[in-house]
């Protein structure tokens, strides 16, 4: 039997508009994307998950759509998408769309013909409330984007719901012309050859029919701790599950295709995404590297045990180092810790999902004020630094856009070095490791599908290993990442009395036979050994 692709391939998230000009208006689009695709396909991934490229009034950059079946012109026509799905399967890449069905465009004809009356068929199309005492809002739910998530509509003197932008009002879930609808716009892009959908806040979907207010929270720890659970009137809601039922049900009648599920919960909760009998969808997103509040070995190793304690059975694990809602990895991390963070995604058990960039060792970006146009900046969490040019050459425009055009968001410094161009060339670069991690990856059925034993004992703190274990002869491979400052010499005898030979290191610069009882690591130095 062979595996599913979205158990041994690993996915690459595109960000359309940052991705390459091809048209020269300083947005990416999809021709953009079609000319770099044997980049893509190089870099030895197996999939594209591209952000929105639907219609949209870009207040949320094509979050908030306007039109599920149509592409956005900034982004091209939908004989650009048709094109760009038939050169990326020549090429053997999947194509995964992004699914909304939180919420649309306020600039939907759907919403607009809620909004029209009380009495509008497409009325519960939507989520409408009275005012509440003192025309307050109806209650005290926030939006992500800061503020009340109820916004007043003068025509009906009702509040509709956004739990983010006041332009993408939330659908209503417990309508069922909703499912129907929106059910209908997967079919549309599943006939047309898609492969999956990454599917938006999946989380979010249905609502207390209450609609009581938010028990008071603790403040968060830190910032970036954001896997809790703190509105139980609209996250994680048990008919949210119903809903993921029906969507893995219709994808079934298809061949091969996967549903992601964008799930921000503890790991408890997010598990529940796979569906009682793995009814679910195929990967929850496992935001635990991304979340998680320090990068470091024992912290990884807790993520690991527990998301793995977690795991129901036959349930295929995923992981997830980056997005275009987060500080890139390289910002988040000491230096080296992209090398290693990369190290670690691509050796662990279960589907990577990478984000474009990261593959250079991308930095976020610096945003003067005067170009922030993030509608999240409000908040303090500007995601432009994360969704910045991506860097092919070391031209002004780093090649994103064609010369002397303004990219939408200014190029992250460095880029005259740190570029698709110069690291091609160098063997020793980031985008370097990253291609020999996937080559490794693909050549063996131990990291691409075997078990993983983390290894205790003699190990130093500062050093995360792990073995990877398949079932055949010589399918044996153990992964150690050194994240402290200092040399180390690390006893991983505990692996294996066999003789061992390195295969990859982070630094690109050492192969061969080595000791496993005293295995010299540089500072932040990664390795992958074969073990005979
Ligand atoms: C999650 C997306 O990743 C983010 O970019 C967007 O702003 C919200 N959902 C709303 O759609």
């Amino acid at each position: 039997m062979t595996e599913p692709w979205w158990q041994t391939g690993v996915v690459y998230q595109i960000y359309p508009r940052s991705f390459a000009d091809a048209d020269g208006d300083g947005v990416g689009d999809l021709p953009g994307i079609a000319a770099h695709l044997d980049y893509v396909a190089g870099l030895g991934v197996d999939a594209i998950w591209l952000s929105p490229i639907y219609r949209s009034p870009m207040a949320d950059f094509g979050y908030d759509i306007s039109d599920y079946r149509d592409v956005d012109p900034l982004f091209g026509t939908i004989d650009d998408l048709e094109t760009l799905v038939r050169a990326a399967h020549d090429r053997g890449l999947k194509v995964i769309l992004d699914l909304v069905p939180n919420h649309t465009s306020d600039e939907h004809a759907w919403f607009a013909e809620s909004r029209a009356s009380r009495d509008n068929p497409k009325r519960d199309w939507y989520i409408w409330r009275d005012a509440g005492p003192a025309g307050a809002e109806p209650n005290n739910w926030p939006s992500f984007f800061g503020g009340s998530a109820w916004e007043l509509d003068e025509t009906t003197g009702q509040y509709y719901l956004h739990l983010f932008h006041r332009k993408q009002p939330d659908l209503n879930w417990h309508t069922p012309e909703v499912r129907a609808a929106v059910y209908d716009v997967m079919r549309f892009w599943l006939d047309r050859g898609i492969d999956g959908f990454r599917i938006d806040v999946l989380w979010l979907l249905a609502k207390d029919q209450t609609f009581a207010d938010s028990p008071p929270v603790p403040p968060r720890e830190h910032e970036l701790d954001v896997a809790r659970l703190e509105h139980p009137g609209f996250e994680d809601r048990e008919e949210t599950h119903d809903i993921v039922r029906e969507m893995r049900a219709l994808v079934d009648e298809y061949d091969h295709r996967v549903l992601i599920g964008e799930i921000y919960l503890p790991y408890e909760r997010l598990v529940r995404y796979y569906g009682e009998r793995l009814d679910g969808v195929h990967l929850p997103f496992n935001f635990g590297l991304v979340t998680a509040s320090r990068f470091d070995a024992p912290t990884v190793r807790r993520l690991v045990e527990e998301y793995e304690s977690f795991l129901p059975e036959g349930a295929w694990p995923n992981w997830v180092l980056g997005n275009h809602d987060i500080s890139r990895i390289a910002t988040r991390t000491a230096e080296g810790g992209a090398r290693l963070a990369q190290m670690l995604l691509l050796t662990l058990r279960g589907t990577p999902t990478c984000y474009y960039g990261d593959e250079l060792g991308l930095a976020d970006g610096e945003i003067p004020p005067d170009r922030v146009v993030d509608p999240q900046a409000a908040t303090g969490r500007n995601r432009d630094p994360a969704r910045t040019p991506m860097p092919w050459e070391p031209s002004p425009t780093a090649g994103f856009s064609p010369d002397g055009v303004e990219p939408w968001l200014p190029v992250a410094a460095g880029h005259k070095q740190r570029n698709v161009q110069a690291q091609a060339a160098d063997p020793r670069s980031e985008l370097s490791l990253f291609r020999a991690l996937t080559a490794l990856r693909r050549g063996r059925r131990a990291l691409q599908l075997g078990s993983l034993r983390l290894l205790g004992g003699t190990a130093p703190d500062d050093v995360l290993a792990y073995v990877r274990e398949g079932e055949g002869e010589g399918e044996h491979v153990l992964v150690a990442l050194h994240f402290g400052a200092e040399p180390r010499t690390a006893d991983l005898s505990a692996a294996s009395a066999r003789p061992a030979d390195l295969l990859l290191s982070t630094e690109l610069d050492r192969e061969g036979e080595v000791d496993l009882a005293a295995l010299e690591l540089r500072p932040r130095e990664g390795v992958v050994i074969s073990v005979r």
